[in-house]
C-alpha cells in the first residue's frame, strides 16, 4: 500500500497516520499538508522520519499533480480542510476553496493516476441539527454554516465522482472529535488550555447544546475500517453514541482539574443563535463492518485533560503564537471583555 494522507499535520490526520503505521507496517506513507495555522510539524514529530512530506495546497493542481507523480499513491485519504466552524463566520471564501475546490483537484489527480481507493473525511455537520432521533447516511443534507455547507459540497463530489467517473471513493462523516494533539482552539483543547493558564472559559447561554463526541483514536480507526473494508460509492457515519451537552463537557473538565465552576463565563452566542442545537448519528453501517469504538467518553476526556496538563511543550508555543488569540478577539469581541 502507498498511502497519501492530506492534512496529517493536523489533529485527526496525524492520529490516522499513527494508526496506519501500526496496522500496515509495510505501507509507504506520505503526508501532503499546507501547514496552515492548525497544521504543525510538532504534531508529526513522532512519525516524521517514517513518512515523506509534500508541503502545499490541495487546491493547487500542479503541486498536487507533481506530488502524485513523485509518490504514486495507491490509497488517498483527505483530511485537509479548513476545519473550524467559528472561523467560517469570518472567512467563508477560504472554506469553499479548500473544502470544495481542493477536494475536486484531489479527486482529479486520483482519477488520472488510477488510485485503488480514495477516502474523503466529512462531518456529521453536513446533516444540520436534529432535535430528536439520529441521522443515518441517507438523511438529507441541511448544513447551517459556511463550514458545514463547504464540507457538504466536498462530500457531494464523492458521490458525483463515483457515479460519473467510477472513482473508488468512500466518504466518512465523523462526530465531534477530542483527544491529544488537538489545536488549542476547538472546545475541548480551547477550554482545557485556558483553564490551565488560569483563565475563564466562555459558554454560550446555558451550555445546553448537545454534541456527539468521539475519541480521536476511535475516529481514526473508524476511517481505517471504512477505507479497508467499506464499499466504494458508500458513506459511513463514524459515531460513538456519546451525546453530551457543552455544560456537561466543561463540568467534567473542571472536575478533572479540581477547579471551580466559577471559571465558567456565560456569554451570548457570538453567532447570534446560529449554533446547531444537537447532532446525533447512527453508526450501525460502519459497526456492521466490524468496527467498534473502544474509549468511553469519561475515560477519554479525563485522559485528554491529563495529556494537555502534561504536554504544554506541545500546545504552549501554539497558544502563545497569537493567531488563535487574534481570532478569539475578533470572534468573541466584547463578550469576553477583560476575561479574553
Ligand atoms: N475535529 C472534528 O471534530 C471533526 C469532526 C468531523 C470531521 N472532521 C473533519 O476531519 C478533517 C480533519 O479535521 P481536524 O480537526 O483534524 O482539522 P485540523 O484543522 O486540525 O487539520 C487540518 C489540516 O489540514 C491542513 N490544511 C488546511 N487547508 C489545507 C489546504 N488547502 N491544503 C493542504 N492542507 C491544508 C492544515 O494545515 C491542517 O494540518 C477535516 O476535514 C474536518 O472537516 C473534523
Amino acid at each position: 500500500m502507498r498511502l497519501l494522507v492530506t492534512g496529517a499535520a493536523g489533529f485527526i490526520g496525524s492520529h490516522f497516520v499513527r494508526h496506519a503505521l501500526v496496522s500496515e507496517p509495510g505501507a509507504k506513507v506520505a503526508v501532503l499538508d499546507a501547514l496552515r495555522y492548525s497544521g504543525n510539524r510538532s504534531t508529526m514529530a513522532d512519525f516524521a522520519d517514517r513518512v515523506e512530506f509534500f508541503h502545499g495546497e490541495i487546491q493547487d493542481a500542479s503541486f498536487v499533480e507533481a506530488s502524485f507523480r513523485a509518490f504514486r499513491p495507491t490509497h488517498v485519504v483527505n483530511f485537509a480542510a479548513e476545519s473550524h466552524n467559528d472561523r467560517s463566520f469570518l472567512d467563508a471564501g477560504g472554506f469553499v476553496e479548500t473544502n470544495v475546490l481542493g477536494v475536486q483537484v484531489l479527486f482529479e489527480a486520483s482519477r488520472r493516476h488510477g488510485a485503488d481507493r480514495v477516502l474523503h473525511v466529512s462531518t456529521d455537520e453536513v446533516y444540520g441539527s436534529i432535535l430528536q432521533g439520529r441521522f443515518t447516511e441517507e438523511s438529507p443534507f441541511r448544513p447551517n454554516t459556511p463550514y458545514s455547507a463547504a464540507k457538504a459540497g466536498g462530500d457531494l463530489l464523492c458521490r458525483a465522482y463515483f457515479k460519473s467517473f467510477g472513482l473508488p471513493v468512500i466518504v466518512t462523516r465523523g462526530g465531534n472529535t477530542y483527544g491529544p494533539f488537538h489545536f488549542p482552539e476547538k472546545l475541548v483543547p480551547f477550554f482545557c488550555t485556558r483553564l490551565l493558564r488560569g483563565k475563564k472559559v466562555p459558554l454560550y447561554g446555558e451550555g445546553g447544546q448537545s454534541r456527539e463526541w468521539i475519541h480521536v483514536a476511535d475516529h481514526a480507526s473508524g476511517i481505517w475500517a471504512a477505507m479497508t473494508k467499506g464499499e466504494p460509492g458508500e458513506a459511513y457515519n463514524v459515531g460513538d453514541d456519546n451525546e453530551r451537552t457543552n455544560l456537561a463537557v466543561v463540568s467534567a473538565m473542571l472536575d478533572e482539574l479540581g477547579l471551580d465552576k466559577g471559571l465558567i463565563k456565560r456569554i451570548p452566542d457570538p453567532r447570534r443563535g446560529g449554533h446547531d442545537s444537537r447532532y446525533s448519528m447512527d453508526a450501525g453501517k460502519l459497526r456492521a463492518l466490524g468496527w467498534a469504538p473502544t474509549i468511553s467518553f469519561e475515560e477519554g476526556l479525563r485522559a485528554t485533560v491529563r495529556w494537555f496538563r502534561d504536554r504544554e511543550d506541545w500546545w504552549g508555543p501554539l497558544y502563545d503564537r497569537g493567531d488563535s488569540q487574534e481570532f478569539f478577539a475578533r470572534f468573541y469581541g466584547a463578550s469576553l471583555g477583560d476575561d479574553l
